[in-house]
């Protein structure tokens, strides 16, 4: 694990939020589950909070709309979460891969005053992963494209990513393992223990 831009490493914010970002693949939603439970902490796929705002799937608004559309909704999606996260529930909160690209989210985010952690791992092995969920969980990603597109929209985010407050390397860890790792660096502590 790796502090980011102007953080020291080994700094433990006391944090009511936490959002973990990276590519298509990275485990953002797998990782928020498993963190979730293992703070306690109400879990949220931003993905899913636009799909229910826009009564449609993430596929359909890029299929009917198109992507500048569902940046758009991406954008009042997430302005909305930050809003409703100032109060109330400790939350950890999954981006979808392009969100963090966008100067706009990155700046709300900022505002917010909430961490973010990088989930970061070789760009191979992401896109296996993306293969095997669309052939076995039938997940079906609007940009996941060819190999060579794949790679060369990460190769165009990763500078993006690496703006995180956090970054760690995922590459052969369980969701388990990873959320483990990150409740000990970043020093979350479980809700009701420091509220
Ligand atoms: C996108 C990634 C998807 C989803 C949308 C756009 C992207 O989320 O938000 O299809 O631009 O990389 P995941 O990162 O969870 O696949």
């Amino acid at each position: 694990m790796s502090g980011g831009r102007g953080t020291a490493s080994g700094r433990k914010p006391k944090t009511r939020a936490l959002v973990l970002i990276g590519f298509m693949g990275a485990g953002k939603s797998s990782v928020g589950h498993a963190l979730g439970k293992l703070l306690d902490w109400q879990f949220e796929d931003l993905d899913e909070r636009i799909e229910r705002r826009e009564q449609r799937t993430v596929p359909e608004i890029f299929r009917e709309s198109g992507e500048s559309e569902f940046r758009r909704a991406e954008s009042a999606a997430l302005k909305e979460l930050l809003e409703q996260s100032q109060a109330g529930t400790r939350k950890v909160v999954a981006l979808g891969g392009g969100a963090f690209a966008q100067k706009h989210n990155v700046r709300l985010i900022a505002e917010a005053k909430i961490p973010t952690l990088f989930l970061d791992a070789p760009a191979e092995e992401l896109w296996e992963r993306c293969r095997q969920q669309a052939g076995q969980q039938g997940i079906e990603r609007p940009l996941l494209g060819t190999l060579d597109n794949f790679r060369d929209l990460y190769a165009a985010r990763r500078p993006h990513y690496l703006r995180a407050s956090f970054r760690l390397e995922t590459s052969g860890k369980t969701a388990d393992e990873i959320a483990a790792e990150v409740v000990q660096v970043l020093g979350l502590r479980k809700s009701g223990g420091n509220k």
